[in-house]
């Protein structure tokens, strides 16, 4: 546990760059490790949740160096069956891509997590995969299923399948076992999620479509390395400093070379909703072309409460709870429709934000339940500092910071090692705005 004393009286200004999105770095690795040829993947995060990807797939034989951010793949020389079970640490995408990938080998592989992954439900990837043919085996709890899971790969099938839960990465592992399926896959989504899985393997090669909401793959077409991948910055790591930006007066932040893909810049629009002033820069005539990016600036200003409705959830499911700290410093009310997914993330984060910002002085409560669970705050403002805890969650941890940083009086955070997850460089990328 490494705790964090918050002082507030900070303004920050200056101009800061992150490392490749978290969600990309996951696909270029598992597709680069899929196609033929050598890709070299730039701008790669360094973090638990990227390498948790690339140790599992070193451990499935696929040939990977690294040097600092720069990534070398060697494709295409198929997998093989691990010596051991393979450890996939608390990354759920990692796990729940490479599900997708292991239901299309010839062999076995057991699959293990760490203590916060193995208790997230699996049977809405499993599902789908049975359908393909895959077997797998998990541990069971009513209905519900978990890590450590037994995949046995084979013959696999198209199907098509309608999401029952909005998941970029439920979709992600139907579309990489639709790789290796007979028959053409299909995906229908209710709501749309991010489409990073789609836009990588077009880049590659695939015959993927996208028809409405509707993702569409025939098998067949080999994947050939494009040679290069740049990954554009993390804008889920952004988040944290748009919302620093904008609830702290005096405050200009400029973010460089942010991915602006449209399935993720939710917290972008909500923000600007709430009357944000965020200058947008797309950056064009580079030759990342397969995901766009650009640069974002921002300066503090008044705020006041927004409706977010279920749809556009999934656009910033992951910003959620800096979006909750910035409605509580905001004028009026802000209602998150459609929430309920976040109970399921790397730890509750109803429950997680709703203790913390109640212990600063927020009035902020949940409504409803399930897929309807609504949250609901009255912004007044400003908060106070309290004493926090990250519940050994790397988003609340760096939401609750950039709350205290903005609240008036001191704040301690109990842990703030779990920023490893998706942001090491976190507290340093602080520093360097002060
Ligand atoms: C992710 C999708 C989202 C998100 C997660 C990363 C991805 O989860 O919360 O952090 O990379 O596909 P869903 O599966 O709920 O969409």
């Amino acid at each position: 546990m490494k705790p964090f004393a918050v002082k507030h009286k900070f303004i920050p200004r200056g101009k800061i760059f992150f490392p490749g999105d978290k969600s990309i770095s996951h696909r270029a690795l598992i597709i680069s490790a899929l196609s033929c040829g050598k890709t070299v993947i730039d701008n790669f995060p360094i973090h638990d949740d990227s390498l948790a990807t690339l140790n599992t797939l070193v451990a499935l034989g696929v040939r990977i160096k690294r040097v600092k951010h720069r990534v070398i793949v060697c494709g295409g020389q198929g997998l093989r069956q691990p010596k051991s079970p393979v450890f996939v640490n608390n990354s759920g995408t990692t796990l729940r891509l490479i599900l997708g990938v292991l239901a299309g080998t010839d062999f076995k592989t057991k699959v293990i997590a760490g203590k916060y992954l193995s208790v997230r439900p699996m049977a809405r990837v499993n599902d789908p995969l049975r359908l393909m043919g895959a077997k797998i085996t998990a541990r069971k709890k009513g209905k519900e299923e978990y890590p450590p899971m037994i995949v046995s790969g084979g013959c696999l099938k198209g199907i098509l399948y309608r999401l029952p839960v909005a998941s970029a990465q439920v979709k992600s592992a139907i579309l990489l076992a639709g790789l290796s399926a007979s028959g053409k896959t299909c995906v229908v989504e209710s709501v749309g999620t991010r489409d990073h899985t789609e836009r990588m393997l077009k880049y590659f090669g695939a015959d993927i479509s996208i028809n409405k909401n509707k993702v569409i793959l025939n098998p067949g077409c080999s994947l050939i390395s494009p040679g290069s991948i740049y990954i554009p910055g993390d804008i889920s790591s952004a988040a944290f400093f748009l919302v620093l930006g904008l609830i702290i007066p005096g405050a200009k932040i400029v973010i460089q070379r942010s991915s602006l893909n449209p399935g993720r810049i939710g917290i972008i629009k909500i923000l600007k909703r709430m009357g944000a002033k965020i200058k947008i820069e797309p950056l064009k005539g580079c030759k990342q072309i397969f995901e766009p990016m650009g640069n974002l600036t921002v300066s503090g200003g008044k705020l006041k409460g927004a409706l977010i409705s279920r749809t556009e959830v999934p656009s910033l499911i992951d910003e959620l709870p800096v979006l909750m700290v910035a409605a509580c410093f905001a004028e009026g009310k802000t209602i998150i429709k459609g929430a309920g997914e976040l109970r399921f993330k790397e730890t509750d984060r109803i429950n997680s934000m709703i203790t913390n910002l109640r212990s600063m002085g927020a009035d902020i409560r949940s409504i409803g339940s399930g897929s309807s669970e609504s949250i609901v705050i009255n912004g007044k403002g400003f908060l106070r500092g309290a004493e926090l805890k990250s519940f050994g969650d790397h988003r609340t941890a760096m939401s609750m910071v950039v709350a205290a940083l903005a609240a008036k009086g001191n704040s301690r955070l109990d842990d703030v090692s779990c920023v490893s997850k998706s942001f090491p460089g976190f507290l340093t990328a602080l520093k360097g705005l002060s």
